[in-house]
Protein backbone atom coordinates (compact mmCIF):
# COMPACT_ATOMS: atom_id res chain seq x y z
CA UNK A 1 0.00 0.00 0.00
CA UNK A 2 1.09 3.22 -0.87
CA UNK A 3 1.96 5.87 2.41
CA UNK A 4 -0.41 8.84 1.56
CA UNK A 5 1.35 12.35 0.34
CA UNK A 6 1.37 14.07 3.70
CA UNK A 7 3.22 11.54 5.73
CA UNK A 8 5.61 11.09 2.34
CA UNK A 9 6.13 14.39 2.68
CA UNK A 10 7.61 14.50 6.14
CA UNK A 11 9.38 11.47 7.05
CA UNK A 12 12.81 11.64 4.72
CA UNK A 13 15.82 10.70 5.86
CA UNK A 14 19.40 10.84 4.52
CA UNK A 15 21.09 8.25 3.23
CA UNK A 16 24.27 7.32 0.99
CA UNK A 17 24.51 7.46 -2.63
CA UNK A 18 26.62 4.39 -4.00
CA UNK A 19 27.93 3.96 -7.06
CA UNK A 20 24.34 1.85 -7.78
CA UNK A 21 21.85 4.48 -7.52
CA UNK A 22 24.04 6.58 -10.17
CA UNK A 23 21.07 6.17 -12.76
CA UNK A 24 18.47 7.13 -10.52
CA UNK A 25 20.21 10.29 -9.09
CA UNK A 26 20.86 11.12 -12.61
CA UNK A 27 17.46 10.80 -13.35
CA UNK A 28 16.19 12.61 -10.34
CA UNK A 29 18.50 15.38 -11.79
CA UNK A 30 17.32 15.31 -15.18
CA UNK A 31 13.57 16.18 -14.08
CA UNK A 32 15.09 19.13 -11.53
CA UNK A 33 18.54 20.77 -11.31
CA UNK A 34 19.16 20.11 -15.25
CA UNK A 35 16.05 22.42 -15.91
CA UNK A 36 15.76 24.61 -12.70
CA UNK A 37 18.75 25.35 -11.70
CA UNK A 38 19.30 29.13 -11.74
CA UNK A 39 22.12 29.41 -14.73
CA UNK A 40 21.02 26.17 -16.07
CA UNK A 41 17.12 28.15 -16.33
CA UNK A 42 17.94 31.44 -17.60
CA UNK A 43 20.43 30.06 -20.50
CA UNK A 44 18.20 27.50 -21.67
CA UNK A 45 20.46 24.85 -20.79
CA UNK A 46 18.07 22.34 -21.92
CA UNK A 47 16.00 23.77 -24.91
CA UNK A 48 17.10 21.93 -27.09
CA UNK A 49 17.99 18.58 -26.17
CA UNK A 50 16.29 16.24 -23.11
CA UNK A 51 20.09 16.61 -21.41
CA UNK A 52 23.35 17.14 -21.30
CA UNK A 53 26.15 14.67 -21.39
CA UNK A 54 28.60 17.35 -19.81
CA UNK A 55 26.77 18.39 -16.98
CA UNK A 56 25.66 14.58 -16.15
CA UNK A 57 29.76 14.03 -16.36
CA UNK A 58 29.64 16.45 -13.86
CA UNK A 59 27.42 15.70 -11.73
CA UNK A 60 28.48 11.55 -11.49
CA UNK A 61 32.02 12.31 -11.73
CA UNK A 62 32.05 12.56 -7.87
CA UNK A 63 29.86 9.91 -7.12
CA UNK A 64 32.77 6.90 -6.72
CA UNK A 65 34.21 8.83 -3.94
CA UNK A 66 31.42 7.99 -1.83
CA UNK A 67 30.69 11.33 -0.34
CA UNK A 68 27.10 12.13 -1.50
CA UNK A 69 24.00 11.86 -0.21
CA UNK A 70 20.50 11.97 -1.01
CA UNK A 71 17.47 12.05 1.00
CA UNK A 72 14.59 9.73 0.50
CA UNK A 73 11.11 8.65 1.67
CA UNK A 74 10.03 5.56 3.21
CA UNK A 75 8.90 4.32 -0.39
CA UNK A 76 12.60 4.61 -1.10
CA UNK A 77 12.03 7.54 -3.98
CA UNK A 78 14.49 10.43 -3.84
CA UNK A 79 13.67 13.72 -2.84
CA UNK A 80 16.48 15.46 -2.25
CA UNK A 81 20.43 14.82 -3.43
CA UNK A 82 23.79 16.47 -2.79
CA UNK A 83 26.88 15.89 -4.80
CA UNK A 84 29.79 16.27 -2.95
CA UNK A 85 33.74 15.33 -3.60
CA UNK A 86 37.21 15.93 -2.67
CA UNK A 87 38.90 19.39 -3.31
CA UNK A 88 42.99 19.23 -3.17
CA UNK A 89 45.53 22.06 -3.65
CA UNK A 90 46.58 20.03 -6.71
CA UNK A 91 42.85 20.33 -8.65
CA UNK A 92 42.15 22.54 -11.39
CA UNK A 93 38.79 21.43 -12.20
CA UNK A 94 37.34 23.68 -14.29
CA UNK A 95 39.65 24.32 -16.74
CA UNK A 96 38.68 21.61 -18.80
CA UNK A 97 37.87 22.37 -22.52
CA UNK A 98 34.09 21.83 -23.02
CA UNK A 99 32.73 21.13 -26.38
CA UNK A 100 29.07 22.35 -24.92
CA UNK A 101 28.63 25.51 -25.95
CA UNK A 102 25.62 26.24 -23.24
CA UNK A 103 27.49 24.16 -20.31
CA UNK A 104 30.92 25.85 -20.61
CA UNK A 105 29.60 29.18 -20.04
CA UNK A 106 28.82 27.83 -16.87
CA UNK A 107 31.82 26.03 -16.38
CA UNK A 108 33.45 29.23 -17.23
CA UNK A 109 31.73 30.79 -14.65
CA UNK A 110 32.86 28.16 -12.17
CA UNK A 111 36.22 28.30 -13.16
CA UNK A 112 36.01 32.61 -12.37
CA UNK A 113 34.37 31.83 -8.84
CA UNK A 114 37.10 28.78 -7.97
CA UNK A 115 40.35 30.91 -8.95
CA UNK A 116 38.90 34.29 -7.18
CA UNK A 117 37.45 33.04 -4.19
CA UNK A 118 40.56 30.23 -4.14
CA UNK A 119 39.89 28.88 -1.11
CA UNK A 120 42.89 26.64 -0.54
CA UNK A 121 45.36 29.71 -1.23
CA UNK A 122 43.38 31.78 1.56
CA UNK A 123 44.07 28.17 3.91
CA UNK A 124 47.25 26.95 3.02
CA UNK A 125 46.89 24.65 6.46
CA UNK A 126 43.81 22.62 4.38
CA UNK A 127 45.05 19.67 2.63
CA UNK A 128 41.77 18.33 2.07
CA UNK A 129 38.42 20.15 1.53
CA UNK A 130 34.87 19.23 0.89
CA UNK A 131 33.41 20.28 -2.06
CA UNK A 132 29.65 20.60 -2.36
CA UNK A 133 29.19 19.98 -5.84
CA UNK A 134 25.61 20.37 -6.94
CA UNK A 135 22.09 20.52 -4.56
CA UNK A 136 18.81 19.66 -6.07
CA UNK A 137 15.16 19.41 -3.88
CA UNK A 138 12.42 17.97 -5.45
CA UNK A 139 9.68 20.31 -6.20
CA UNK A 140 7.01 19.89 -4.25
CA UNK A 141 9.20 19.11 -1.19
CA UNK A 142 11.02 22.73 -1.48
CA UNK A 143 11.22 24.60 1.39
CA UNK A 144 10.98 22.23 4.37
CA UNK A 145 14.27 22.12 5.35
CA UNK A 146 15.42 18.92 3.35
CA UNK A 147 18.45 20.89 1.92
CA UNK A 148 19.79 22.38 5.07
CA UNK A 149 19.57 18.58 6.37
CA UNK A 150 21.65 17.38 3.65
CA UNK A 151 24.67 19.93 4.27
CA UNK A 152 24.08 19.74 7.94
CA UNK A 153 24.34 16.07 6.96
CA UNK A 154 27.82 16.43 4.79
CA UNK A 155 29.11 18.79 7.21
CA UNK A 156 28.74 15.90 9.99
CA UNK A 157 30.28 13.31 7.80
CA UNK A 158 33.47 15.66 6.57
CA UNK A 159 34.19 15.39 10.65
CA UNK A 160 34.32 12.26 10.83
CA UNK A 161 36.22 11.78 7.77
CA UNK A 162 39.47 14.00 8.53
CA UNK A 163 38.12 16.73 6.47
CA UNK A 164 39.44 20.30 7.42
CA UNK A 165 36.91 22.51 5.51
CA UNK A 166 33.25 22.33 3.77
CA UNK A 167 33.20 24.48 0.61
CA UNK A 168 30.31 25.57 -1.70
CA UNK A 169 29.32 28.01 -4.54
CA UNK A 170 26.20 28.68 -4.33
CA UNK A 171 24.43 29.72 -7.73
CA UNK A 172 20.63 29.61 -5.81
CA UNK A 173 19.73 32.28 -3.36
CA UNK A 174 18.38 29.50 -1.52
CA UNK A 175 21.16 27.58 -1.06
CA UNK A 176 23.26 30.88 0.17
CA UNK A 177 20.38 31.16 2.97
CA UNK A 178 20.67 27.41 4.21
CA UNK A 179 24.56 27.26 4.51
CA UNK A 180 24.45 30.89 6.03
CA UNK A 181 21.68 29.42 8.75
CA UNK A 182 24.07 26.52 9.37
CA UNK A 183 26.70 28.73 10.32
CA UNK A 184 28.87 28.42 7.12
CA UNK A 185 30.75 31.78 6.14
CA UNK A 186 30.69 33.42 3.05
CA UNK A 187 34.34 34.61 1.90
CA UNK A 188 33.43 35.51 -1.96
CA UNK A 189 30.43 37.11 -3.98
CA UNK A 190 30.22 37.86 -7.64
CA UNK A 191 27.26 39.56 -9.30
CA UNK A 192 25.87 38.20 -12.01
CA UNK A 193 25.57 41.11 -13.42
CA UNK A 194 29.63 41.89 -13.19
CA UNK A 195 30.21 38.98 -15.20
CA UNK A 196 30.38 40.21 -18.98
CA UNK A 197 31.04 37.85 -22.32
CA UNK A 198 32.57 39.15 -24.89
CA UNK A 199 29.66 41.46 -26.05
CA UNK A 200 29.86 43.50 -22.69
CA UNK A 201 26.92 42.03 -21.75
CA UNK A 202 26.02 39.87 -18.51
CA UNK A 203 26.30 36.73 -19.69
CA UNK A 204 23.99 34.93 -17.09
CA UNK A 205 20.34 37.05 -15.93
CA UNK A 206 18.77 34.60 -13.87
CA UNK A 207 15.43 35.09 -12.23
CA UNK A 208 15.23 37.32 -8.73
CA UNK A 209 16.00 36.61 -6.22
CA UNK A 210 19.13 35.52 -7.61
CA UNK A 211 21.80 37.84 -8.76
CA UNK A 212 25.02 36.25 -7.03
CA UNK A 213 26.94 33.41 -6.90
CA UNK A 214 28.95 33.06 -3.36
CA UNK A 215 31.05 31.14 -2.04
CA UNK A 216 31.01 29.84 1.34
CA UNK A 217 33.06 27.90 3.90
CA UNK A 218 32.92 25.88 7.03
CA UNK A 219 35.67 25.06 9.16
CA UNK A 220 35.34 21.38 10.26
CA UNK A 221 36.40 21.56 14.61
N1 LIG B 1 11.18 31.12 -1.49
C1 LIG B 1 11.72 31.72 -0.42
N2 LIG B 1 12.63 31.10 0.41
C2 LIG B 1 12.95 29.83 0.09
C3 LIG B 1 12.40 29.14 -1.00
C4 LIG B 1 11.47 29.84 -1.82
N3 LIG B 1 10.93 29.30 -2.92
N4 LIG B 1 12.93 27.90 -1.05
C5 LIG B 1 13.79 27.81 -0.01
N5 LIG B 1 13.78 28.97 0.68
C6 LIG B 1 14.60 29.32 1.82
C7 LIG B 1 14.16 28.63 3.09
O1 LIG B 1 13.21 29.41 3.80
C8 LIG B 1 15.47 28.50 3.82
O2 LIG B 1 15.86 29.74 4.41
P1 LIG B 1 15.75 29.93 6.00
O3 LIG B 1 16.66 28.90 6.60
O4 LIG B 1 16.22 31.33 6.19
O5 LIG B 1 14.32 29.68 6.35
C9 LIG B 1 16.49 28.23 2.74
O6 LIG B 1 15.91 28.80 1.55
C10 LIG B 1 16.79 26.77 2.53
O7 LIG B 1 15.59 26.07 2.61
P2 LIG B 1 15.51 24.49 2.49
O8 LIG B 1 14.06 24.13 2.73
O9 LIG B 1 16.53 23.81 3.32
O10 LIG B 1 15.87 24.33 0.96
P3 LIG B 1 15.15 23.32 -0.07
O11 LIG B 1 15.05 21.97 0.53
O12 LIG B 1 13.92 23.95 -0.58
O13 LIG B 1 16.25 23.26 -1.25
C11 LIG B 1 17.32 24.18 -3.17
C12 LIG B 1 16.88 24.44 -1.73
C13 LIG B 1 18.22 22.95 -3.24
C14 LIG B 1 18.09 25.40 -3.67
C15 LIG B 1 16.03 23.96 -4.04
O14 LIG B 1 15.30 25.17 -4.07
C16 LIG B 1 16.34 23.54 -5.47
O15 LIG B 1 16.49 22.35 -5.76
N6 LIG B 1 16.41 24.52 -6.41
C17 LIG B 1 16.71 24.28 -7.81
C18 LIG B 1 18.15 23.78 -8.03
C19 LIG B 1 19.15 24.70 -7.39
O16 LIG B 1 19.05 25.91 -7.47
N7 LIG B 1 20.15 24.10 -6.74
C20 LIG B 1 21.20 24.82 -6.02
C21 LIG B 1 22.27 25.39 -6.89
S1 LIG B 1 23.77 25.78 -5.94
C22 LIG B 1 24.47 24.26 -5.72
O17 LIG B 1 24.06 23.29 -6.28
C23 LIG B 1 25.59 24.11 -4.78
Amino acid sequence: MKTPMSERRDSYKVVSIEKSDTERVLAFLRQFFFRDEPLNLCIGLLDDDSTCAELEEFCTESIPEGLSLMAVIPDNEIVGVCLNGVITPEDNHHDEECAHPKFSKILKLLGRVSEESDVLGRFPHVKKALDIRVASVHVDYRGRGIAKALFDATRKMAKERDFQLVKVDCSSHFTALAVAKLGFECIYTLHYKDHLGENGKPVFVPEEPHTTVKTFIYHVD
